[in-house]
């Protein structure tokens, strides 16, 4: 078994951070841009990223129905959705490894029976199994443009709910200021054999500010395309919040605590000169390592591919959050 060693954050090469195909395909992307100009480039990756089976992968998304009623004001992006079986088998889910490739891994997640715990600083703590968040709150379909810190994008349509709708229901007090969310984490199951997890800060944690927690936007997925949420997105619940960086959208979430104090978070502690607790996308504020002012935008397949585009403020949503950050 690899030990990990979480260096110092400035000994930290590029290639230790991000997985080691985002690694060597940002440099092929880098490369591209010299001769193809930005915009122009459809780059296939196919070298990069074989799946192991096809099969198995399309078996990992067949899973019970799950519909509900597009949200109009959320219905469309000006971008195409993602192919499912890209998204399916390109994630980010470090319990499970440091590679895209944790599809497999991920399945041995056990989301059946599931809790979540709500409490902390509200009046009406409680504790829901899936079941009861499915007959509690209301759900829906919302298309959003997702997008990584490690500067790649894509469209996927989530059937969740608003976060706002849980702050109802369980009435925070005065004193609550931030929420922290946490995801599973058993080192029994979420250790793969070739990644140790002892040395990291688990379990995966993120916070938002309560303000942040009841923007329209923020959302619980409990489903995509049209189904129950596959385990290597997180399932059976997870947070989904458009306008910042994919990190800040834990997966498997079990507990949710309204907290009076920033809550410490996953990437922050570990990298905090790279992961701001805020992380709103910013094609302005370059990460430390690499540009944000573009992105990869994946959509369709076979093979796994991008098209450059540019990366707007807010990840486009700057309409609904603006007055966050006045
Ligand atoms: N949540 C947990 N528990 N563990 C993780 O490793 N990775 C984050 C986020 N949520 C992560 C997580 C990152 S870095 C990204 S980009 C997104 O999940 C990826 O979501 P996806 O695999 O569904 O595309």
């Amino acid at each position: 078994m690899t030990l990990i060693r979480v260096p110092q954050s400035w000994e930290i090469s590029e290639n230790q951070i991000t997985p080691p195909e985002a690694y060597f395909n940002r440099r092929r992307f880098l490369k591209s841009l010299i001769g193809a100009g930005i915009g122009a480039s459809l780059i296939p990756l196919n070298a990069c990223q074989k799946s192991s089976s096809e099969t198995a992968l399309a078996n990992s998304l067949k899973l019970p129905k799950l519909t509900a009623k597009t949200n109009p004001a959320f219905s469309q992006v000006d971008r195409p959705i993602t192919e499912e079986m890209l998204a399916g088998k390109y994630n980010n889910f470090y319990e499970f490894g440091g590679t895209k490739n944790i599809w497999l891994k991920a399945q041995n997640l056990p989301t059946d029976p599931w809790k979540i715990e709500v409490t902390g600083l509200v009046k009406n703590p409680q504790t829901y199994d899936l079941d009861d968040l499915k007959k509690k709150f209301t759900l829906e379909e919302r298309i959003y443009r997702f997008r990584c810190v490690e500067a790649w994008s894509m469209v996927l349509p989530w059937i969740g709910f608003p976060m706002k709708k849980l702050i109802e229901a369980v009435e925070p007090t005065n004193d609550a200021k931030f929420v922290r969310f946490t995801s599973f984490y058993d080192p029994e199951i979420t250790a793969g054999p070739s990644f140790h997890l002892g040395s990291l800060p688990w379990p995966y944690q993120e916070g938002l500010r309560i303000e942040e927690m009841a923007n329209d936007l923020a959302f619980f997925a409990l489903g995509l395309y049209g189904h129950d949420l596959p385990k290597q997105h997180g399932a059976p619940v997870r947070m989904v919040i458009p306008w910042k960086y994919g990190f800040k959208g834990a997966k498997s979430i079990v507990k949710v605590e309204f907290v009076q104090q920033k809550p410490a978070t996953y990437w922050n502690t570990l990298v905090p000169n790279e992961y701001g607790f805020e992380a709103n996308v910013n094609p302005n504020k370059p990460h430390p390592r690499w540009s944000q002012a573009t992105e990869k935008f994946i959509s369709v397949g076979p093979g796994l591919s991008w098209e450059i585009k540019e990366t707007l403020p807010f990840n486009g949503y700057g309409e609904y959050v603006k007055d966050l950050y006045s």
